[in-house]
C-alpha cells in the first residue's frame, strides 16, 4: 500500500533538495559501465519530480553535476553531458504538460555549448509554468556560489553601494544563485553516503537531512514519500527548546 496517504499535506516541505548518488555503483553491480547507471537514473528523476508536483512541493533541487565532477574521466563527463542534452530535450514536453518550470544553478559557462543551449531553451520554454520549480544543480558547488557572492558584494562595497557594516544574511542570500528559492527544509542523499559534497552549504543551515541506502536508479516515489514522512515526524527546534516549540 502506498505511503502517500500518510503524508500531512499541511506540513509539506516547500523545497526538497536531493543529492542523487549511486549511479556508478548501481551499474557496477549489474556488470555494466557507469554511464548505464546514469541513464537509468533518469527514471528516478522523472518519478521524484512527478511525485513532488503531485503532492504540491513547490521547489525541487537536484544535484546533477558538481564542480568536482569535472575531475572524472573524460568519457564519463562527455557521456553525462550528452545524456543531459537528450534528457532535457525529451522531457521538456512533460515539464510543460505538468506545469513544471525548469531552472538551473551552477556555472553555465563551464557546460558544453550544446548542453547550455538546450538547458537555456528549456528554461525559456517553461518559464511561465507555476505548479512547481525544478532546479538542476549543474557544474555547481556551494563554495563556488559563496565565492561569487562575496566577489559581487565586495564590488558593491567598492563602488560605495553597500556599507561593510550593512552586510547581513539577507545581502549574502540575495547574491547566491539560489536567491529566488526558499531554503530547503529537507535534504535527501541516496546511496548510503553521509556527506554533503559541496551542495547548498549556506542554504541547508537548518535543513533536515535524510540519508537513504537506496542507489539513485532504484529510488522510487515510495522512497520519497518515506523520506517526507520521516521529516514530518521530526521536531525542528531552530535553537529553541522543545517546550518553547510546544507553546
Ligand atoms: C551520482 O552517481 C551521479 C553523479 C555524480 C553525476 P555517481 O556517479 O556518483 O555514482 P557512484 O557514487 O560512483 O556510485
Ligand atoms: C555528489 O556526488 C555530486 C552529485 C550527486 C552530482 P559525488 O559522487 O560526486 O560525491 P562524492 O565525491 O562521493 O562525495
Ligand atoms: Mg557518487
Amino acid at each position: 500500500m502506498s505511503q502517500k496517504q500518510n503524508i500531512l499535506l499541511d506540513k509539506l516541505p516547500k523545497h526538497i533538495a536531493i543529492i542523487m548518488d549511486g549511479n556508478g555503483r548501481w551499474a557496477k553491480g549489474k556488470g555494466k559501465f557507469r554511464i548505464f547507471g546514469h541513464q537509468n537514473g533518469v527514471k528516478a528523476v522523472r518519478e521524484t519530480a512527478e511525485a513532488c508536483a503531485e503532492l504540491g512541493v513547490q521547489y525541487l533541487t537536484l544535484y546533477a553535476f558538481s564542480t568536482e565532477n569535472w575531475s572524472r574521466p573524460k568519457e564519463e563527463i562527455n557521456a553525462l553531458m550528452e545524456l543531459l542534452v537528450s534528457t532535457i530535450r525529451k522531457e521538456t514536453p512533460t515539464l510543460m504538460k505538468n506545469g513544471i518550470r525548469l531552472q538551473s544553478i551552477g556555472n553555465r559557462e563551464d557546460l558544453p555549448v550544446k548542453c547550455r543551449a538546450e538547458l537555456e531553451e528549456s528554461i525559456r520554454e517553461t518559464e511561465k509554468n507555476t505548479r512547481m520549480t525544478l532546479v538542476l544543480a549543474l557544474s555547481y558547488s556551494a563554495k563556488w556560489d559563496i565565492v561569487n557572492s562575496v566577489k559581487e558584494i565586495a564590488k558593491q562595497v567598492n563602488e560605495g553601494l553597500i556599507k561593510p557594516e550593512a552586510i547581513d544574511e539577507n545581502i549574502i542570500n540575495t547574491h547566491l544563485s539560489t536567491s529566488a528559492y526558499p531554503h530547503p527544509e529537507l535534504m535527501i542523499r541516496t546511496s548510503g553516503e553521509q556527506r554533503i559534497s559541496n551542495f547548498l552549504l549556506w542554504e541547508i543551515a537548518y535543513s533536515e537531512l535524510y540519508f537513504s541506502p537506496k542507489l539513485w536508479p532504484d529510488f522510487t516515489k515510495e522512497d520519497l514519500f518515506e523520506a517526507i514522512i520521516n521529516y514530518q515526524n521530526r521536531e525542528r527546534r531552530f535553537g529553541k527548546t522543545s517546550e518553547q516549540m510546544a507553546q
